[in-house]
């Protein structure tokens, strides 16, 4: 490939007017071509309708529907599979560099689209200005790193191997075969493309299933790589129910592969069913899991407190909390406890409520479901700590009827509590009261994920100590927790976080790959 080296998108300047007028000129288009629209199955290349229905609609004003997609039976998803493993016997030989182009099309493509694709999921998951905007960035990056990721595992002896007399030895990489990419509403765009792109450009064709809140973003997406030359059959549109379809194809004995994105029940139990041998299967499935976390920020007594309120804000409230990302544990020093936190709450106070498209601070919560768990939450918090911001879920927001949760602050919640254990997803903070740093570090690794995490200090010694003992498998110093950047800082967890598969990470495509060594004696 003659192309330049990979340098992340740049984000939009929403405190620019014009860039303001630009997105709601984009929110006008998309009312005006995208909203209503129906997205049916794609199928080597067809397009296939069904008889039911997805409906998707819009989080901050539940009267309007936003779309609909097609609903895939296990008859499409066979036929999907049968479909990629027919494409995958040609797409498996194009050259690397050839299938990479594609992506490097598709990324040219969605420059051009960029505030189509931002302000569609404004209307379709609530997401502000600057959280569509970064996420679209996410998926342009995603598109043109592993483009240029997979030129290093191009040819034979792409991987090193040692000189032996007498022979040529060597290591080649070879795609998988088809696979499933499950991915969630909470990053439509980025995850749900880049899950599909990678294991595409390695060589190996993929069933993408959205999201059942999000099919219209993925759709979209969809287009713009079919756009871009995608053969038939290379990337399947699947859209349907997790649990019919997305079961169907993880216990399929024709899968070779299962790359998720979504919640720990449902990851570990994809993990459990692909694990069983099916009658037929003749190779043990790959299974690539990226879930939930409950992360932490620790600010301790030597903190700049501007630094830490700062981080503690945008971590917990960016998108409403509904990023695996959020900070949603706020672990304070004692000795500066009362100030940090006042501090918080002060700023969050100043947080409002609204919707995607008139670009609020803090907007509805995905669906129905999350709105009655987070209120299951909020109810449970002044049992297990004090309410000091928020604490409702109104239901509305200037007019509009929507899954609205107050941004909630709890202070002097137990470590073991529930509210500081269990992924809640929604713009809920627990602060919970360490004596000292050591203990702060103790409370940060008191939960079963390893996900972000976060240390607000200027003592050095601290900062390298929670460098190694820190468990999470990003972690930031002096900054956010949230918003990794593909390339710059590679994104995933472990523990009951994942399998720290790290996309946008420098390996991640030998996620998708079989190493094969072949030797021939002279
Ligand atoms: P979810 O687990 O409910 O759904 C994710 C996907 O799984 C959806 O497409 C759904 O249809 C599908 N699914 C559901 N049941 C299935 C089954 N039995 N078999 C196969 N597929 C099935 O998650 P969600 O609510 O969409 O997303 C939020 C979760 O995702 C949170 O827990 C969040 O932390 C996690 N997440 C993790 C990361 C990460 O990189 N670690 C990134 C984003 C989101
Ligand atoms: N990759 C996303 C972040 O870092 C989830 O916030």
């Amino acid at each position: 490939l003659k192309i330049q080296d990979y340098r992340p998108q740049p984000f939009t300047d929403f405190t620019r007017p014009e860039n303001v007028q630009a997105y709601q000129e984009a929110l006008k288009k998309v009312r005006a071509e995208l909203v209503g629209k129906h997205y049916p199955l794609i199928i080597d290349g067809e397009r296939v309708d069904t008889a039911e229905k997805l409906t998707s609609l819009n989080p901050c004003d539940t009267s309007e529907v936003v779309g609909t997609t097609a609903k895939a039976t296990v008859k499409d998803a066979q036929r999907a599979l049968d479909g990629a493993w027919a494409a995958f016997e040609s797409w498996k030989k194009w050259d690397m560099d050839a299938r990479a182009r594609i992506l490097l099309k598709a990324a040219a493509i969605l420059k051009r689209r960029r505030l189509e694709a931002c302000a569609l999921m404004s209307i379709e998951v609530g997401k502000n200005y600057a959280e569509a905007d970064v996420e679209v960035a996410e998926a342009i990056d995603f598109l043109e790193y592993y483009a240029r990721s997979a030129m290093k595992y191009a040819g034979f002896g792409a991987a090193e191997t040692t000189w032996f007399e007498g022979e040529e030895n060597g290591l080649m990489y070879l795609p998988l075969g088809v696979g499933v990419s499950i991915s969630p509403w909470n990053f439509p765009c980025a995850i749900f493309i880049g899950m599909a792109a990678a294991p595409i450009v390695a060589g190996n064709c993929v069933i993408a299933k959205p999201a059942e809140d999000s099919g219209l973003i993925a759709g979209f997406m969809v287009d713009v790589m079919l756009e871009a030359g995608l053969p038939a059959g290379v990337l399947q549109f699947l859209p349907g129910v997790g649990k019919e379809v997305g079961e169907y194809l993880t216990t399929h004995a024709r899968t070779r592969f299962i790359t998720f994105t979504g919640s720990r029940a449902v990851g570990l139990h994809i993990n459990e069913v692909a694990a069983r041998t099916m009658p037929g299967q003749k190779w043990i499935k790959k299974v690539i899991l990226e879930l939930g976390g409950k992360d932490a920020l620790i600010v301790d007594e030597t903190a700049d407190l501007d630094v830490a309120v700062t981080a503690a804000v945008q971590g917990a409230f960016g998108f409403n909390g509904q990023k695996c990302s959020a900070m949603s544990r706020l672990i304070v020093v004692d000795e500066v406890y009362d100030t940090v936190v006042g501090q918080f709450v002060e700023r969050a106070r100043g947080l409002q409520l609204g919707t995607g498209e008139e670009n609020a601070n803090v907007t509805a919560v995905v669906n129905q479901m999350s709105f009655d768990k987070i209120s299951g939450y909020l109810d449970l918090a002044p049992q297990e700590g004090k309410v000091l911001l928020g604490g409702e879920a109104p239901g509305e927001a200037n007019g509009k009827t929507g899954y609205y949760i107050q941004p909630t602050v709890v202070g002097d919640v137990d470590a073991h509590a529930r509210l500081a254990q269990e992924e809640i997803f929604g713009p809920v903070v627990s602060v919970l009261r360490a004596r000292d740093w050591a203990h702060a570090l103790e409370i940060a690794n008191a939960t079963e994920y390893g996900l972000t995490g976060g240390v607000i200090s200027n003592r050095r010694e601290r900062l390298e100590q929670a460098r190694f003992e820190f468990e999470a498998g990003n972690l930031y110093f002096n900054r956010k927790i949230t918003g990794a950047i593909v390339g710059v800082q590679p994104f995933g967890g472990y523990y009951m976080s994942g399998t720290d598969s790290k996309a946008g990470g420098p390996d991640y495509l030998a996620n998708f790959l079989q190493l094969k060594t072949v030797t021939e004696r002279w």
